[in-house]
């Protein structure tokens, strides 16, 4: 094995969570057939399938503007709380900008949210591509590498906040003097805090996500790429020491990938082909040339969608790029072969999301469970599912066949 794997932690299963669709279109950007709904009585159904199918964990997408297929938009951190507050397992984890929120409204708010789902609030900060977005709200759209210096301060700030009284930060763009926020969020054991989560790609991102989240979220990558990702990360992380003792525990992560497990890899490999063949052009056209703001305006252009082609785009965050495509033992493979490289969790999209996240816990978990545990034994340790959501589903539904 690598140098990384170490933070593969073999016995430790992998986590699953999948993109809530609260916007609408789907996860794809074509007109292909979807049996997907961004409305919240899907949704409270999907959230439901989706702990009973041995997901851990949902995450939400913050959107405010009808854009590139996505026409209309439910907010984040509402949908969060009501995905809570209609589930008994499933952690959700709601999507916010630092330039739309202050920090301390988030942290109360995260922590009545925390409070009414018995400890399963999470959140994922994202820095913000779409510039549209905050020019027409009237606020301030910062230069790429200066998001980062925001969001780490905000970072900083609903940490402080979560885990200290009398908390004060001072700052370039947040400034706060001895607050102490009560109720504390939920004493869960092995969590700090309401987990951070952190979207980005390019090297500012990787580096303060390695300073500061608790898990680094990737798009969608192949092997190597998400290599290169995981090794910036951790340069970061190791520079300011954490996963010492007494520092804040070393970052995780998770992984993009859009799932199309069909019986045979054929058939998946058509699905793929017709998703891309009905891509809303326009759409995908638009869409790539906004996300110029990403990672391609950085000095050294590298981050999000830097590299991606158009058909890469036609899933919106890459998805198509992990290759979760085939029948579920490949796909189980595949995941596995992550796992090796330091993948802690993985974050799915699909099709048709109701059946296929069912379909994902019969036919594709078992698989992976299998492999972990042969991998972990191979390693001379053991696979340890004690803390691990079991998927009771007793669904019928085959394959998908689109
Ligand atoms: C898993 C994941 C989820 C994201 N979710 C959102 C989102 O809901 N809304 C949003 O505007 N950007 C979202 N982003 C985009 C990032 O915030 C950021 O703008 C993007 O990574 C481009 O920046 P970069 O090139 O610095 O990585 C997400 C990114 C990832 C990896």
């Amino acid at each position: 094995m690598n140098d990384i794997s170490n933070i593969a932690r073999l016995s430790e299963p992998l986590k699953f969570a999948y993109w809530v669709p609260n916007v609408s279109g789907g996860l794809v950007v074509s007109t292909i057939e979807q049996r997907t709904s961004w409305d919240f009585d899907y949704n409270k159904k999907l959230a439901r399938i989706a702990e009973e199918s041995g997901f851990e964990y949902a995450l939400t997408q913050t959107r405010y503007a009808a854009s590139y297929g996505a026409d209309k938009q439910h907010e984040a951190t509402s949908f969060s709380l009501a995905l809570l507050a209609a589930t008994e397992r499933l952690k959700v984890i709601a999507a916010v900008h630092p330039g739309m929120w202050h920090p301390g409204v988030l942290a109360k708010y995260i922590i009545t949210a925390d409070h009414i789902s018995n400890g399963r609030a999470a959140v994922n900060i994202v820095s913000g591509w779409l510039k549209n977005e905050f020019i027409n709200f009237g606020l301030e759209w910062l230069e790429h590498d200066e998001r980062y210096v925001r969001t780490e301060e905000f970072i900083r700030v609903l940490r402080g906040l979560w885990t200290e009284k009398d908390y004060s930060q001072a700052g370039k763009y947040y400034n706060i003097t001895d607050f102490t926020l009560n109720p504390a969020p939920v004493d869960v054991p092995g969590r700090a805090h309401p987990e951070i989560f952190f979207g980005g790609n390019s090297t500012a991102a990787q580096a303060t996500a390695g300073r500061v989240a608790d898990w680094y979220f990737s798009n969608g990558k192949d092997l190597e790429g998400f290599k290169e990702n995981i090794a910036g990360v951790v340069a970061a992380s190791g520079e300011t020491g954490r996963g010492t003792e007494a520092q804040l525990a070393a970052p995780r992560f998770g992984l993009n990938g859009f799932v199309i497990a069909r019986d045979s890899e054929k058939e998946a490999r058509d699905t793929l082909r017709e998703i891309v063949e009905k891509a809303h052009k326009p759409a995908v056209q638009g869409f790539r040339d906004a996300v110029q703001e990403a990672g391609a305006s950085t000095k050294d252009g590298k981050g999000m969608w830097a590299d991606s082609s158009f058909e890469d785009l036609v899933q919106y965050n890459d998805g198509f790029k992990t290759q979760l495509i085939g029948t579920p033992e490949q796909i189980a493979e595949r995941i596995v072969a992550y796992k090796k490289i330091g993948v802690n969790l993985f974050l799915t999209c699909y099709l048709h999301f109701q059946e296929e996240i069912a379909a994902f816990g019969r036919d594709v978990l078992p698989i992976v469970r299998e492999l972990e545990a042969d991998l972990a034994r191979r390693n001379g340790t053991e696979l340890d599912l004690s803390q691990t959501p079991v998927a009771s589903a007793s669904s019928t539904t085959g394959l998908v066949n689109a």
